[in-house]
């Protein structure tokens, strides 16, 4: 029986770190999680949309991580030019754009991002599509009682928006961020069908793991488990498992980790959406991964396949040679995680669940 796996460069492909103090306190999980590179998401507030905001950001974070690489993102928004995206793009400043539909998660409400016309961005998606940029996507639609839109639905609803885009261009990177349905995996399957040469993946959806453990019923009533997008049915997870531990190319990492201060998450409205995995990011992987019989498939889902896709330059990696160990060891994960002066707790998901693996660098 397998005792050591090594994964090679882990990445995480969907990373938030906040800012602040929250930053201080979640940044160094990164690593702790077993994970080397970190995508980071730009849905701060105010959202990130300047060059210097960049540099700023990602400054700060490797100050507090010097062996993590930091991949950096903008925020898309109408307050983002052609010129600026090309600047950033150039200076290997950014890997990427996020796209957050307005309404749909934290923080989204100001993208002014309409799924149903993407059109005012398509100067955009030409400057991406040449300086290959990744497209990140949100990939739900917002809630609409006259649509009969809703949290279960909103992804399915949203797909045929991302056949357009790839259609319109057909050699921007794309990832479906987050994908939580069956309906999202078929699709993507489908967009790759027939396709041998990795290099020709133009369309990925990235996985989290916490979308591998629950379904509806664990987050209905349990706000810790509350995250955008919710997690489906038993058939759906089941889809997203068989993605992950399929061995294709376009499926990857990435935890969509979101740390909220626990009052946010315990309350009776407004609870925010995110659910706390980078602590323990691949331990909770390689569990799912081990229950399907798959652990010799998790180092190409958490590794090869991102790098590729991302085509992540090596002049950018903080710790080239990382190979991170995966090994046999039982432990529990934390009741909670608190920043050094108390004024921040943070409850990662499953506290308290018995864990059969560690990593290692
Ligand atoms: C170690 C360290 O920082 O020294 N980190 C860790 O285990 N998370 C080893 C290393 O990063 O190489
Ligand atoms: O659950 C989520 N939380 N989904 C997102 O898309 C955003 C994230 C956050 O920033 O909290
Ligand atoms: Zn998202
Ligand atoms: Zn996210």
């Amino acid at each position: 029986m397998t005792e050591e796996i090594k994964l090679g460069l882990t990445c995480d492909m969907h990373v938030h770190v906040r800012d602040g103090k929250m930053c201080e306190l979640v940044a160094p999980t990164i690593r702790d999680g077993g994970v080397s590179i970190a995508y980071i998401m730009p849905n701060l507030q105010p959202p990130i949309t300047t060059i210097e905001q960049v540099r700023q950001y990602k400054s700060k974070l490797q100050e507090l991580c010097p062996k993590t690489t930091f991949l950096m993102s903008f925020y898309l928004s109408s307050k983002l030019t052609p010129d600026l995206v090309q600047k950033a793009a150039q200076e290997k400043l950014i890997q990427g754009i996020k796209c957050y539909p307005a309404g749909v998660t934290t923080n989204s409400a100001d993208s002014n991002v309409d799924p149903n016309d993407f059109s005012q961005f398509y100067p955009l998606f030409e400057v991406m599509q040449r300086e290959r940029l990744i497209l990140n996507l949100h990939g739900e639609k917002p809630s609409s009682e006259h649509d009969d839109i809703n949290v279960l639905n909103a992804e399915s609803k949203f797909l045929p928006a991302l056949l357009k885009l790839h259609a319109d261009f057909p050699n921007l990177k794309i990832v479906l961020e987050h994908a939580t349905t069956k309906d999202a995996i078929d699709t993507i399957n489908k967009i790759n069908d027939g396709i041998t040469d990795p290099s020709k993946v133009r369309v990925v959806g990235s996985i989290t793991v916490h979308h591998l453990w629950i379904t509806v019923d664990d987050w209905a009533g349990n706000p810790l488990n509350f995250c955008k997008p919710v997690a489906k049915l038993p058939s759906d997870k089941n889809a997203l498992i068989q993605a992950a531990t399929s061995g294709k190319p376009w499926f990857i990492f990435g935890s969509d980790s979101a740390p909220h201060p626990v009052d946010n998450k315990s309350k009776h409205t407004g609870v925010s959406a995110g659910i706390f995995t980078q602590q323990y990011a691949l331990t909770y992987l390689a569990q799912v991964f081990e229950k399907y019989d798959s652990l010799d498939k998790l180092s190409d889902f958490v590794s090869k396949f991102s790098l590729q896709f991302y085509n992540v330059d090596q002049s950018l990696i903080q710790s080239p040679t990382d190979n991170i160990v995966l090994y046999k060891h039982k432990h529990k994960v934390d009741t909670k995680l608190v920043s050094k002066d108390g004024q921040i707790t943070v409850i990662p998901f499953m506290p308290g669940h018995e864990l059969n693996w560690d990593v290692k660098f």
